[in-house]
């Protein structure tokens, strides 16, 4: 980020109302673009908004010979065919994303290149062990940063090998990255999940025409696919993000006299545990319109003005949740009574340190906050405005979802927030601050 910090203030606000589209679901973007690049032929892709992360994917695929295209939220990707990257010319810069970085670190870990992948300052901490560690067995090489981190050289392997790997997290990144380096491995790979994740990569493959078989043994989820097998380009429409249509949604609920609907959300049960923990706690939410999207369940979301309470968040939940603690942070801090949410240790591996930075940013407002390793307990002010008299500086941790975050807890504060530099939210969802007002009283 070259320009200088953009702070912005949020202050409470009159009732929310109307419609808004959620941008295009980031997961299923980087997926699509992914597939559409390793697919023989042009494929076209359809309500994907350019965020930071999408860029991102879509530059490093064409540093790898694949032809990208935008016109607004279309696209059109003329692949290279499995087995086909390129040897790309100079460093690939995955920005902030983790996803992007580590499923394309996955898809060159199969092909007969050599990478070098970087990223901005959020994504050199992320650990990159946990791909490390399952394309190392098929036989890809690396040179990774200390702690296994970018920059980091990738040698793909030739051939690749085949493995069985059993998740060690539910991590659907980690996932896809092996998935990725199947496509183009002899043979099949299995991959057992204890914990389901997202499962767009497994819908996306299939809709390209992989080889691919989902599965159950002993209650667990088994994926199994057979690479070297041709992709064949498609017509992909991408739904709206759950992830980004969460934060209208929690602002509607908290927001008094609030109805809005946010139209063409991606439903998927592997990303829906936000909305279920909401209802549990006395939201008004109801999904209408319900369809099917090109192998995505997707609905129109109406989100009413509620008074919600306090509620334990099962720990099992958090796969399905993961991206979306922080803004239930936020509704649990304006409910009545104590949430616990449990489990949370991934979110410390995040953009930033989201259990640390919710935290601080949530006392700062007079909120009772309880910490630990991988918990974290909000006592609630039962409705009551945040904060106090003036606005309150709080640091969003150059994180998109924590700054997102904080500023809808403005427009339920007292006299509203100051988040010191709303740019990362670029990363996501750049027209955040424009839906919001266009919501607003004045709109
Ligand atoms: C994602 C998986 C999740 C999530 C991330 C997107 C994906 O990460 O937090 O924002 O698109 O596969 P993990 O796989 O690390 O849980």
């Amino acid at each position: 980020m070259s320009e200088p910090a953009d702070p912005q203030t949020f202050r409470p606000t009159g009732p929310l109302r109307g419609s808004l589209r959620a941008p295009g679901d980031k997961s299923i973007g980087h997926r699509a673009l992914i597939c559409a690049a390793m697919a023989v032929g042009e494929s076209r892709i359809s309500g994907l908004d350019v965020s930071g992360d999408i860029a991102a994917t879509a530059r490093a695929l064409a540093a790898m010979g694949a032809v990208l295209k935008r016109h607004g939220a279309d696209w059109s990707v003329h692949g290279v065919g499995v087995g086909g990257l390129l040897q790309p010319a100079g460093v690939i810069d995955m920005g902030n994303s983790g996803t992007g970085a580590r499923l394309l670190i996955g898809l060159a870990a199969s092909h007969t290149i050599e990478a070098v992948f970087t990223g901005d300052a959020s994504l050199r901490r992320r650990p990159m062990d946990r791909i490390i560690e399952p394309l190392g067995r098929i036989g890809a090489d690396f040179t990774a940063s200390p702690g296994g981190r970018l920059p980091l050289t990738v040698r793909g392997a030739m051939p690749a090998m085949p493995i069985g790997y059993r998740l060690p997290l539910p991590s659907a990144q980690v996932k896809s990255a092996i998935l990725c380096a199947a496509l183009n491995t002899p043979g099949t790979t299995r991959i057992v999940e204890p914990e389901p994740s997202r499962d767009h990569s497994e819908r996306m493959l299939a809709c390209f025409g992989a080889e691919i078989v989902v599965g159950e043994e002993k209650g667990e989820r088994v994926i199994e696919l057979t690479g070297e097998a041709d992709l064949t380009a498609q017509d992909i429409a991408i739904p709206g993000d759950p992830s980004s249509a969460a934060f209208p949604l929690v602002a509607a609920l908290i927001v008094q006299g609030s109805d809005v609907t946010i139209e063409n959300v991606c439903i998927n049960p592997t990303r829906t545990g936000l909305f279920d923990v909401l209802l549990e706690m006395g939201a008004d939410i109801t999904y209408e319109n319900t369809r099917d999207l090109d192998g995505e369940a997707v609905a129109d979301i109406r989100a009413r003005h509620s008074s919600l309470n306090a509620v334990d968040v099962p720990p099992e939940i958090a796969p399905r949740m993961i991206d979306e603690y922080p803004i239930l942070f936020v509704a649990a801090s304006i409910a009545e009574g104590r949430t616990e949410a449990r489990a949370l240790g991934e979110l410390r591996y995040k953009e930033s340190d989201r259990l640390e930075a919710m935290a601080i940013a949530l006392e700062a407002l007079g909120i009772a906050v309880e910490r630990f390793d991988d918990r974290l307990a909000i006592t609630g002010s039962g409705g009551n405005p945040l904060g106090g008299p003036e606005a309150v500086p709080l640091d969003a941790a150059g994180d998109h979802r924590i700054a997102m975050s904080l500023a809808i807890a403005g427009l339920a504060s007292r006299g509203g927030v100051t988040i010191d530099d709303m740019r990362p939210v670029a990363t996501s969802y750049p027209a955040f601050a424009a839906d919001l007002a266009a919501l607003g009283p004045e709109a």
